[in-house]
């Protein structure tokens, strides 16, 4: 959506001499009326949401909205918003009402083909540039095994400028969508997307880096998970089978063929799976595991590399 200036959003909506129209909205009790409108819905994070939907409804920016909390908010802005809010309320996520979300500082389209990338994936990205360390500058080969939308990969291009990436996902529109980010943010010439069951189909020893924040949630638990996510995710994207650990097992055992010498391997994992994702990598032959916290604290990656 255009950005357009404060002003010229409130010229758009100006009160004329005879309107007999109620009270004009103005943008601070527009958001007031939303984060009370969510907040009754039982949005959790009802506040930012709103936030985030009358500026992407307004076309403004958030300065617009601490510096002129008093301008009019046009009648096809408040009718856009009126929508979203229904489509909130009803428990879609705010990423798939504007078929957007922010990830590691690059905007990123999201359908519902792909997982609604989420921050804590950024610390699966943190880890794998401090395992690389000095290596950073190297012309690296990277591995994103169920890429989704591609925001792993994208996430490692923008910061390894002489790196080459392959993307892999079993979905073809999660291929799509990958595709598309990544030519968006200027990767298409050093990335690859490949439609494939993990890596079956990928020549051994190839890569320096293989990340992967595959499904891992028990088959079980998935009937009772948040609507946002039980209706709004791809249930490919979050089915680990029974326990969980299904394409870990999978992953790590295909290391040792994937990795080149001196090669990391990271995985994020869900709560409480650190232990046993360690294990199959430790089983797998890698050394050197480590395992690093979201900003929860939560255990969120499992870190390996082989030894050359
Ligand atoms: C949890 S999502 C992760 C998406 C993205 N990497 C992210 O972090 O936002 C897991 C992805 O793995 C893909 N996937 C599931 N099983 C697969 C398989 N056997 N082979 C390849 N990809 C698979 C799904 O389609 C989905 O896109």
């Amino acid at each position: 959506m255009p950005r357009s200036s404060p002003r010229a959003c409130a010229a758009s909506w100006r009160r004329r001499p005879g309107d007999t129209a109620g009270p004009v909205p103005d943008l601070g009790a527009t958001l007031r009326d939303a984060v009370r409108r969510l907040r009754a819905a039982g949005v959790d994070g009802a506040e930012g949401d709103a936030r985030i939907l009358l500026l992407a409804a307004t076309g403004l920016d958030r300065v617009a909205l601490i510096r002129d909390p008093d301008l009019p908010v046009t009648p096809e802005a408040a009718l856009r918003l009126e929508a979203w809010l229904a489509r909130r309320a009803d428990r879609e996520p705010v990423s798939r009402i504007l078929g957007r979300r922010d990830f590691w500082g690059l905007g990123l389209v999201v359908t519902p083909d792909v997982l609604d990338p989420r921050p804590d994936t950024e610390t699966l990205v943190a880890a794998v540039l401090d395992g690389l360390g000095a290596r950073r500058g190297a012309p690296l080969r990277l591995l994103d095994l169920g890429t989704g939308s591609g925001a792993i990969l994208c996430a490692l291009l923008a910061e390894l400028p002489a790196a080459t990436g392959w993307a892999l996902d079993r979905s073809a529109g999660a291929c799509a969508v990958a595709r598309r980010n990544l030519a968006a943010h200027g990767f298409a010439a050093r990335s690859l997307v490949i439609q494939g069951d993990w890596a079956a189909a990928l020549a051994p020893g190839a890569f320096d880096a293989v990340v992967s924040n595959p499904p891992y949630i028990e088959s079980a638990v998935i009937p009772g998970l948040d609507r946002d996510v039980r209706e709004h995710d791809p249930l490919a994207a979050l089915d680990g089978g029974p326990d969980g650990l299904a394409a870990y097992r999978l992953l790590a055992a295909d290391l040792p063929r994937l990795l080149a010498p001196g090669g990391v391997a990271a995985f994020e994992v869900g709560r409480g799976q650190d232990g046993d994702v360690a294990g199959l990598m430790r089983a797998a032959g890698l050394a050197g595991i480590t395992t690093h916290p979201d900003l929860a604290g939560i255990a969120r990656v499992v870190m390996g590399r082989v030894v050359p």
